[in-house]
């Protein structure tokens, strides 16, 4: 008798509806949590703004950026180094850049691959830039002629505290960027007059999640 009630008694297990056996047995069961889990969106390695050539328009950048590389979970100073090679190349886009029309704006992308990020800030220009595209070039090249960028850093600041306190070219943006932001400069202008500058940062290995 007790063997017949114990082959016919259902298990606590079996006593459950359908559909929590099936949720707590069935791997293939897909309820309304895992659905949650499945769905969730890989988090976004790039992203592009637009942003008009205005000096309010850099603080709205630094804030979207940051967020993006912390959601990221990337340590506090290198979101702050990157967001130092951001401003520096919208600043420069804003002081160097040709926007003849409004319709005229910069674009920033950021990147993060498996081992670098690389920040690009793209912006018009013309045949009035040749100074400043000769400069340009000439510093980035300067830059890497150094194997330390701090020596070039050091250099620079050297430099500039010699000249007149309101100069407003005082060289200083990309050195900062090749040496505190850890990042290779390079440039190009692409077709219809648009002019590419990169600023690429090693992770190292140390954080991609
Ligand atoms: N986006 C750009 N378009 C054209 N020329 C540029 C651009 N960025 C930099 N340059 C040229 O390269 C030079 C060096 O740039 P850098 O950012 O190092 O210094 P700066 O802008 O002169 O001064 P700081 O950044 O310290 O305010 C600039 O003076 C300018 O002539
Ligand atoms: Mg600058």
């Amino acid at each position: 008798m007790s063997a017949f009630r114990k082959k016919n008694r259902r298990s606590r297990k079996d006593r459950r509806s359908g559909e929590e056996r099936r949720k707590f047995d069935d791997p293939k069961f897909k309820g309304p949590g895992t659905d949650i889990i499945r769905e969730q969106k890989p988090m976004k390695r790039s992203i592009k703004l637009t942003v008009s050539p205005s000096w309010d328009e850099i603080e709205r950048v630094r804030n979207e950026s940051d967020e993006f590389l912390r959601s990221h979970m990337l340590p506090h100073d290198t979101v702050d180094a990157l967001t130092m090679v951001i401003s520096e190349l919208i600043e420069n886009g804003v002081k160097y850049g040709v926007f003849k029309s409004p319709e005229n704006k910069m674009i920033v992308i950021l990147n993060i691959g498996q081992s670098v990020i690389t920040v690009e800030v793209i912006n018009p220009v013309d045949e009035t830039a040749h100074y400043h595209l000769t400069r340009l070039d000439r510093a980035i090249q300067w830059i890497r002629g150094h194997q330390d960028p701090f020596e070039a850093y050091i250099e620079r600041l050297k430099e500039v505290s010699k000249r007149p306190l309101h100069d407003e070219e005082s060289g200083l943006g990309l050195v900062r960027i090749a040496y505190e932001g850890g990042a290779i400069l390079d440039f190009f202008v692409g077709e219809d007059n648009i002019l590419n500058v990169s600023a690429v940062s090693n992770l190292e290995g140390e954080f991609w999640r």
